[in-house]
């Protein structure tokens, strides 16, 4: 197969990265993708830098066995602790989720005045803050881990008094800074922005990672000569425990009914 025919390839710890897979498909409907789904072993928010590293490494490599020409990390947790150590390791670009939604804060934001959202690892890693930071120095960062939006959406719970009485715990105090930015760095909290946007007012614009980074998927893919242009395309999912599960809750991301087929694998060995 040529190079260009090639899948781009997307993990992430679980269902979340869904919502990066579907602003990829939006912006490059030509190109194939491979998605592997990290099931057995999510949670990665809440687990150590060593261990996402290793769980990173062994989820790129599954996906390198397909024969993908790119990596995205669509997950926010191992962008924030694998992505140096992925692009070390790997012979095909690397990208994560961190430094396009950094790029997209900080260009939003007039105040300069940012608020970013994620796992306690993501925001505990400080990624996010330094990403932006070494954008623009003048802004002034405001972050936040929310642990509980993950199961609340997997719930299926996105529009309903329990998750926007847990959205006003969480962002009381962010909204009291006056930020006009909040970014939303985690896979699932885009299926929040209702319910987060109604609570921080129109004041607050409320952006994610996903669509950005589906734009550097692109920008590095034409730099690279790699763009897959009027070739048939496949989306092909596998996940390390349930496809079940994973189909089941994978609908309330992707809206287009194209998932209804994941395969069980395992990754480490
Ligand atoms: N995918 C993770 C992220 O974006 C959220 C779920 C998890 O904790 O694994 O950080």
């Amino acid at each position: 197969m040529e190079m260009k025919e090639r899948p781009v390839g997307i993990f992430d710890s679980g269902i979340g990265g869904l919502t990066v897979l579907k602003e990829i498909r939006k912006v490059l409907p030509e190109e194939s993708t491979v998605y592997l789904g990290d099931t057995a072993r999510v949670p990665y928010g809440t687990k150590s830098g060593e261990t996402i590293k290793r769980y990173s490494l062994e989820n790129a490599g599954f996906l390198l066995k397909h024969g993908i020409k790119l990596l995205v990390v669509a997950c926010n947790t191992a962008s924030a602790y694998a992505l140096e150590e992925l692009k070390h390791n790997l012979a095909v670009p690397v990208i994560g989720v961190i430094l396009p939604g950094a790029r997209q804060a900080v260009m939003k934001s007039r105040l300069k005045r940012v608020g970013v959202i994620g796992t306690e690892g993501t925001i505990k890693s400080g990624a996010y803050f330094d990403a932006i930071k070494g954008i623009d120095p003048r802004v002034v960062v405001f972050p936040a881990a929310c642990p509980l939006f993950v199961p609340l959406v997997e719930e299926g719970w996105t529009d309903c008094d329990v998750t926007r009485l847990v959205v006003k715990i969480y962002l009381k105090d962010m909204k009291k800074e006056r930020i006009d930015v909040l970014l939303l760095g985690c896979t699932h909290y885009p299926l929040l922005k209702n319910a987060i946007g109604e609570f921080m007012g129109e004041e607050t614009n409320i952006i994610d990672s996903a669509s950005a980074t589906a734009v550097e998927v692109k920008r590095v893919l034409s730099e690279k000569g790699l763009l897959n242009k009027g070739h048939g395309t496949t989306a092909r999912f596998f996940v390390t425990d349930s496809p079940e599960r994973f189909t089941n809750v994978g609908a309330i991301f992707l809206d287009n009914g194209e998932l209804t087929k994941a395969e069980l694998v395992k990754v480490d060995g």
